[in-house]
């Protein structure tokens, strides 16, 4: 989603702009821009084109210490030059980059259109710097603040005035922004990927906050402009992290990094049978527990569907799953004994931050599970317990669900233990057992050129099917959902035995369907559900633990290393977002980066 980065400093603006922007590619964008001063003279530049198509231009531009860039995710208006970001009042002297949503924009628009000012976009932004114009009385930070006063809904703001070119100013609401502090420069930005590269002391801008940032000085204040202290934070992430590494495609290097998310996950929290979270629940508390929520979007939220039959399988605590833009506007039944459980890699999602706050207005015990530490959503939840995954930067999750499904098998054991709601011998033999899951996984990685075959064999199909029972059911709607989101084929996932209630009307000669079948018990009907659809014409390919599957009964067949059954889909998940990969790659698509879709989504 739309990406910020700001800058006022030593080096020259337009290159450090230039980089950040590539560090925020990975969002998810359609168009970008910069706007830098030089000799007091404002420079825009926009593009509908990737970032690197406004390097040439910004080499024949002055050299400039101060501006502001951005990667636009369009909402309010199509992707073009014009609804591209940074937008100008009227007077070209106000400069704005946005990140959010403004609701009451086109409100403020009809009143600033009274004043006679005029809109060349069609966006919410363009009336933030025109407001700020209006507002103005010989004090930037004055003016910003007068200007949020009127907005309803989320942002993170940047701003420079082209008169005052040493001062760049910010504030934020429900909309992340860090600060980066480096030595005689000084930078925003929505993450601090985009920063890390300049410096590692980074400051996380709370809501209604105000920043003033001067190339020596970087000063913080609450929303009635009272000066505050702000913590600094040392960010320890490896730069390596967010590089390729040798790696065609960040998603093929992210795949490949689940053996090792795995393995820190369980060294994290794995202590021989003991499992080590530290949260502020007590035993006696998780004991009275009667319901569960769990709340999430996208491929979270697949992974609370996994966790969903985990939990409930070994606890029988009834577990609801809801996608947080339902959720939040549904009016839950929550109840005081109940326990909230967010799940989210970024820890930015809108819609799943305000399904926590308000679980967190209703005194509701929760839990998140996040990705990046210091996100928005590990800032304002009372207990975290954060995924191995490190950086992701594909727009197609992998590793980080990987990381996800793993914590959450290892969290629904802890419940079980604490809660004796299983045999305890069972659940040491699990745990035991879990050590050998990076093995499995690292084994189904090298066999990677038996789903290169496949998917080039499937790559021409406009639609697929993606089919299991149980727990490969969940693996059946991720893997549905990687094929879709990158290489654009249409698929559905489905309970096997649900198909023949209508879907089945779709196969047909040639149509592509992968079986997931890890589940012994369920092998009989399974493999009666495979000769339902063979008999209709599909062409079937069948991912097993099982080692005496009948093999006549589809056109091609895997065999995944066995796991305990609840680890499962740790590993057969895997080759779901290999073929979904290499589909795309044969398509000539861009992997890392599909259409329309935005890593971080800070908007509803
Ligand atoms: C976006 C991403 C998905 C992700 C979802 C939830 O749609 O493209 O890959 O699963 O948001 O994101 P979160 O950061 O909350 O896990």
């Amino acid at each position: 989603m739309c990406g910020i980065i700001g800058y006022v400093g030593k080096n020259d603006a337009n290159s450090v702009l230039i980089d950040g922007l590539r560090k925020l590619e990975y969002r998810g964008y359609d168009s970008c821009g910069i706007a830098t001063i030089s000799n007091n003279q404002l420079q825009v530049m926009k593009t509908v084109n990737r970032i690197d198509s406004l390097v040439p231009c910004t080499q024949k531009l002055g050299t400039s210490n101060i501006g502001i860039g951005h990667t636009r995710w369009a909402t309010h208006g199509g992707a073009s030059e014009k609804n591209a970001h940074p937008h100008v009042d009227n007077s070209d002297r106000f400069v704005v980059v946005h990140n959010g949503i403004i609701e009451n924009y086109l409100e403020l628009r009809k009143e600033l259109a009274l004043q006679g000012y005029k809109f060349y976009s069609e966006t919410d932004t363009e009336v933030i710097p025109n407001l700020i114009a209006m507002n103005y009385d010989g004090n930037l930070l004055e003016a910003l603040k007068k200007t949020t006063n009127v907005l309803e809904g989320s942002y993170a703001l940047g701003v420079i005035d082209t008169k005052e070119p040493e001062v760049l100013v910010a504030t934020k609401k429900n909309s992340p922004l860090i600060v980066g502090l480096g030595e005689n420069e000084n930078f925003i930005a929505s993450d601090f990927s985009a920063v890390l590269k300049y410096t590692d002391a980074v400051s996380i801008l709370d809501n209604n906050d105000f920043v003033v940032l001067t190339k020596e000085d970087v000063k913080f204040y609450d929303r009635n402009l009272n000066l505050k202290q702000n913590a600094v934070k040392y960010i320890d992430t490896n730069d390596g992290d967010i590089e390729k590494n040798g790696y065609e495609h960040f998603m093929l290097k992210e795949i490949n990094e689940n053996t090792i998310t795995v393995k820190k996950t369980l060294d994290s929290y794995l202590d021989g049978e003991e499992i080590k979270f530290n949260l502020n629940i007590k035993p006696k508390e998780f004991k009275n527990i009667k319901h569960i929520h769990i709340v999430a979007c996208g491929t979270a939220m697949h992974a609370g569907l996994n966790a969903k039959y985990v939990i409930e399988k070994l606890t029988r605590i009834p577990v609801n799953v809801e996608v947080a833009s339902e959720f939040r506007y549904k009016n839950p039944i929550l109840d005081k004994d109940d326990l909230a459980i967010f799940i989210s890699q970024s820890g930015e999602t809108a819609d799943t931050l305000a399904c926590l706050e308000l679980v967190k207005q209703e005194g509701i015990k929760h839990i998140s599970f996040v990705n990046v530490k210091d996100s928005t959503m590990d800032n304002l939840s009372e207990n975290v317990l954060y995924t191995k995954a490190g950086p992701e930067i594909a727009v197609a999750s992998t590793k980080a669900y990987i990381a996800q499904i793993m914590l959450l098998d290892l969290f629904a054991i802890y419940l079980a233990k604490i809660n004796k709601s299983y045999d305890e011998e069972k659940l040491n033999d699990m745990l035991k057992s879990a050590i050998e899951i990076p093995n499995a996984i690292q084994e189904v990685l090298e066999n990677d050129e038996i789903y290169q075959n496949y998917a080039e064999r499937i790559s021409y199909t406009s639609d697929m099917f993606y089919l299991g029972r149980g727990l490969d059911y969940y693996v059946a709607l991720e893997g549905s959902l990687k094929l879709k989101e990158i290489s654009y084929i249409h698929s559905e996932a489905m309970p096997f035995g649900e198909l023949k209630h209508g879907s089945i009307a779709l196969i047909e000669e040639g149509t592509p369907a992968i079986a997931i079948a890890t589940d012994k018990k369920m092998i009989d009907k399974t493999v009666s559900n495979i000769k339902e659809i063979k008999a209709r014409g599909a062409d079937v390919m069948a991912i097993t633990t099982i080692k005496d599957f009948p093999e006549d009964v589809v056109d091609e067949i895997i065999y995944l290393p066995e796991v305990n059954e609840i680890f499962s889909p740790l590993v057969s998940t895997i080759p779901l977002q290999l073929i979904a990969y290499h589909v795309t790659v044969e398509k000539g698509l861009d992997v890392d980066k599909p259409r329309n879709l935005a890593k971080s989504v800070t908007v509803e």
